[in-house]
């Protein structure tokens, strides 16, 4: 069943964490690849994870909302899956634990590839090639949705994505990596008296996810009378205090995914600082953090080009 691999994180992010019922080979890696790119995970063989996790677009689609099978829309915007790998929670809302939970959800979704986990593995047994690869990993036996996940997982964590201006600047010791604007603008992301960006974004004095890993309310895409129009994490644990909240988003290659918010409701950096700049979008459950900012048009280039500091090299 092949020997496990080392997974090495590119500089400024930490060790991959690695569950110990799924230590990737490279087997299983090489399995959960080709399954990811393979439309015959979708119900008309029209769509594999990569039509909307795309390697020329950063593993997103560069759209607001994703377009899966029959080009049916979806509500909300396909974030990347590099470095996804250390989220604790998955998808905007949460509602997904590991990787391996995950990745059954967009195959049998109606809207994503729409064929049930029955059907995929019916489809795969038929393929001699691939018989043959889930023996070679996990030995002999049936293709399972269990196994698929396992090995999409697998692949999943080793899409990663350092190495950035900012990490060779902040954690490798080259003072020349980040322009003098981009310097300037990680001060102004760090300081908490003027923009408290890193206390959801975080960093600490080895690492950097920009990530929390929790769930706040900004009113991204609140609707024209002020109300809704996704509840996000509310769904999930039915807490008043939930409505409207979205996982904090790791800013890592942001320059690469737009657009931008759980909804796709903007579309550049820019438009981005202008919304922290008003404080958000006013609703009951704005995350108290958020407020209005001053900052001038040189702070907001400056923030601007930090962020587009943070595009990394991919490694996968
Ligand atoms: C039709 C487009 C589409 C397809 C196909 C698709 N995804 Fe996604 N993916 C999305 C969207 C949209 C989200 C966010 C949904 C949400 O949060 O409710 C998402 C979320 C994710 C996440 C969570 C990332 C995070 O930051 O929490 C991972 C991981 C992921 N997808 C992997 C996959 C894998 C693996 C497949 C194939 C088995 C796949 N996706 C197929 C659109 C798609
Ligand atoms: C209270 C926590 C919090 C603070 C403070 C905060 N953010 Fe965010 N940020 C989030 C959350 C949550 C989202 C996603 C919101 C949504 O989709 O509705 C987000 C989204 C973003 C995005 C879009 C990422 C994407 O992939 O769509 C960028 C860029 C960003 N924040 C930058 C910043 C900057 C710059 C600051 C400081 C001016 C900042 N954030 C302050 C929590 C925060």
């Amino acid at each position: 069943m092949g020997t496990p691999v080392a997974i090495e994180a590119p500089l400024g992010l930490p060790p991959v964490p690695i569950p110990p019922d799924n230590p990737p080979t490279g087997d299983s890696v090489a399995l959960g690849r080709k399954l990811f790119y393979d439309v015959r995970l979708s119900g008309d063989d029209t769509v594999s994870c990569a039509t909307c996790h795309n390697p020329q677009l950063s593993f997103t689609d560069g759209l607001a909302g994703s377009k899966g099978i029959g080009k049916k829309i979806g509500r909300r915007n396909a974030p990347t899956i590099f470095n996804a790998a250390y989220y604790s929670t998955l998808f905007w809302d949460g509602r997904a634990a590991s990787l391996e939970q995950q990745a059954g959800a967009p195959i049998a979704n109606p809207d994503e590839m729409g064929q049930s986990h029955e059907l995929s593995i019916k489809k795969f047994e038929k393929i001699p090639e691939y018989r043959k690869e889930f023996e070679l990993v996990f030995g002999p036996g049936r293709i399972t949705i269990d196994k698929i996940e396992k090995a999409i997982a697998s692949f999943e964590r080793t899409v990663l994505s350092g190495d950035s201006p900012f990490d060779r600047y902040m954690y490798g010791g080259d003072r020349t990596a980040m322009s003098d604007s981009a310097i300037r603008g990680l001060a102004i992301f760090t300081d908490k008296h003027r923009c408290n960006c890193v206390t959801c974004h975080t960093l600490d004095e080895k690492y950097a996810l920009f990530t929390d890993g929790k769930f706040h309310n900004l009113g991204a895409g609140i609707g024209k009378n002020g109300e809704l129009t996704d509840l996000g994490r509310f769904e999930q644990t039915k807490v008043e205090a939930d409505k409207g909240a979205f996982r904090t988003p790791s800013l890592r290659n942001v320059a690469k995914t737009a657009p931008y918010m759980h909804d796709g409701s903007l579309k550049t950096l820019k438009d981005v600082v202008d919304f922290y700049e008003g404080g958000g979008s006013s609703n009951l459950q704005l995350d108290k953090e958020i407020k209005e900012l001053k900052l001038s048009a040189q702070d907001k280039a400056d923030l601007v080009a930090f962020l587009e500091s943070l595009t990394g090299k991919p490694k996968t």
